[in-house]
């Protein structure tokens, strides 16, 4: 199977961006655990970071056409604001999973909201960049019982 996963705005300068916050790992580093571990299972994943909604929006679109059977989406600070987000992850049929390295729910009340939850089928958040690794074993999970 295939496995989109998207990082929004600002996730480029993982490692050094808040790394209090974030943590040192880059994301060239989470996305490199993620093709090992899909590897290692037969799976195939395909990364995105984007700094532009419409750029994520159109990756969506994409994985409806490829017969992505997943997607694992870390929506960042559109987390909190983005309805065109969530429409488009409605127009996908696969599962959802929504990760947030922090724990945004031990922040700013602004992060307690999330569009992208009323459609995610698991959310994972305060588990760093093993967030994503959880989310990944939960696709594959999801797939071997069918
Ligand atoms: C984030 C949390 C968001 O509130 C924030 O805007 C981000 C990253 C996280 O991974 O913890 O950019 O999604």
């Amino acid at each position: 199977g295939k496995v989109r996963v998207l990082h929004g705005p600002n996730l480029n300068l993982l490692g050094t961006r808040q790394p209090e916050i974030y943590g040192r790992e880059t994301l060239a580093d989470v996305d490199n655990a993620l093709r090992e571990k899909a590897l290692l299972a037969g799976w195939e994943v395909e990364c995105l970071q984007s700094n532009h909604e419409g750029e994520l929006i159109d990756a969506i679109h994409a994985a409806r056409l490829d017969g992505s059977v997943a997607i694992i989406i870390n929506p960042a600070a559109y987390t909190h604001t983005s309805v065109a987000i969530l429409d488009a992850l409605n127009a996908f049929e696969g599962q959802v999973y929504e990760v947030h390295i922090s724990n945004v729910h031990k922040r700013e009340s602004f992060r307690h909201h999330s569009y992208v939850s009323l459609r995610a089928d698991g959310v994972i958040a305060g588990l760093g960049t093993q967030g994503y690794q959880a989310a990944l074993d939960a696709v594959i999970k999801a797939a071997v019982k069918g």
